[in-house]
C-alpha cells in the first residue's frame, strides 16, 4: 500500500511511523486511519522490527484530534451504523502486540491525545499539549480518551479536562503519569528512537509479554492479573532466550538473542 498521510521508514529494527498533515495540524480522518491500520499490520508481521515510534510531521502538532471537517457533515446513523472510530482499538491497538511509542510533539488533542495513550508509553516534547477538547464541539471523547486519560492522571484531572477542555502541558503531564519522560522538542526523536532501538534489542517474546502483562493491569482484577502474570513468567521460561539471558548472566558474558 503506498501511503498519502503518512510517512514510514525503518531505522535497523525501529518503524518511524510519521502522521503527515501539517497543514491540518496532522488531523486524524479516515485515510489517515486506514493507512495507519496498514502500516502496523505491517511493522507486526516484519520479523526485522522489534519496536515502532509514532510521531507528528512540523513542529505545531502530533494530531489536533479527529477529523472535524470530515465530521462535520456526517449524519449520526452513520457514526452508529459504521462503529465510527471502532477500528483504532480493533485493528491497531489490539493486533499490534510488539511496543510501540508515541513521540509527541506538539498538540495531542481530542483524538491525537487518545491515539498517544493507545501507545505502550509516551515521551514528549516540552512543547506537547494534552487535551480532550470535543465537549466544545458539543461532543465527548469517542476513541478512549474518557478511559485512558482517567487511567493515567486519575479522575480528577481528567475530568477537569474533559468538562473544561483544558490543555495540559508537558510538565504537568509527566507529573500527573501521562508520560514518561519530556525532552527539549529538539531531542524528541532521537531520544524516542534510541529508546525505542533498546526495546527493539531485547528479547522479542520477552518484550510482547511485558507489554501485555502491563496492559492487563487496565483490563481485569488484581488477582487475575497476578495469575496471569504468573501464567505468562511461567511460559517465558520455556523459551531459548530464557536459557541464553541466565547463562550469560551466570558466565559474565553479553547474551545473544534469537527471538526464540
Ligand atoms: N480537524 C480538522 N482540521 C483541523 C483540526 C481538526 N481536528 N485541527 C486543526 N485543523 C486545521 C484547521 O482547520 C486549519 O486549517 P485551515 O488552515 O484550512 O483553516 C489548520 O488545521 C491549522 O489550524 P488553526 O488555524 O486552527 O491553528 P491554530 O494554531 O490557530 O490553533 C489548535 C491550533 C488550537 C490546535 C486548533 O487548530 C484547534 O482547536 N483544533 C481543533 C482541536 C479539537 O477540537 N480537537 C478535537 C477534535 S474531535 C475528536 O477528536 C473526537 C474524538 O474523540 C476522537
Amino acid at each position: 500500500m503506498s501511503y498519502e498521510t503518512i510517512l514510514v521508514e525503518t531505522r535497523g529494527a525501529v518503524t518511524l511511523i510519521t502522521l503527515n498533515r501539517p497543514q491540518a495540524l496532522n488531523a486524524l480522518n479516515s485515510q489517515v486511519c486506514a493507512e495507519l491500520i496498514d502500516a502496523f499490520a505491517a511493522f507486526e508481521a516484519d520479523n526485522s522490527q522489534g519496536c515502532a515510534v509514532l510521531t507528528g510531521s512540523g513542529e505545531k502538532a502530533f494530531a489536533a484530534g479527529a477529523d472535524i471537517k470530515e465530521m462535520a457533515e456526517k449524519p449520526a446513523a452513520d457514526f452508529f451504523l459504521g462503529d465510527f472510530f471502532a477500528e483504532w482499538q480493533s485493528s491497531i491497538v489490539k493486533p499490534t502486540r510488539k511496543p510501540w511509542i508515541a513521540a509527541v510533539n506538539g498538540f495531542a488533542l481530542g483524538g491525537g491525545c487518545e491515539l498517544a495513550m493507545m501507545a505502550d508509553f509516551i515521551i514528549a516534547s516540552d512543547t506537547a499539549r494534552f487535551g480532550q477538547p470535543e465537549i466544545k464541539l458539543g461532543v465527548a471523547p469517542g476513541m478512549g480518551g474518557s478511559q485512558r486519560l482517567t487511567r493515567a492522571v486519575g479522575k480528577a484531572k481528567a475530568m477537569e479536562m474533559c468538562l473544561t477542555g483544558r490543555m495540559m502541558g508537558a510538565q504537568e503531564a509527566e507529573s500527573a503519569g501521562l508520560v514518561a519522560r519530556v525532552v527539549p522538542l529538539a531531542d524528541l526523536l532521537e531520544d524516542t528512537l534510541k529508546t525505542a532501538a533498546v526495546i527493539a534489542a531485547m528479547p522479542r517474546m520477552a518484550a510482547m509479554v511485558n507489554k501485555e502483562m502491563v496492559n492487563i493491569a487496565f483490563e481485569t482484577t488484581l488477582e487475575q492479573s497476578l495469575l496471569t502474570e504468573r501464567r505468562l513468567f511461567q511460559i517465558l521460561t520455556a523459551t531459548q532466550d530464557k536459557a541464553e539471558g541466565m547463562a550469560a548472566f551466570v558466565e559474565k558474558r553479553k547474551p545473544v538473542w534469537t527471538g526464540r
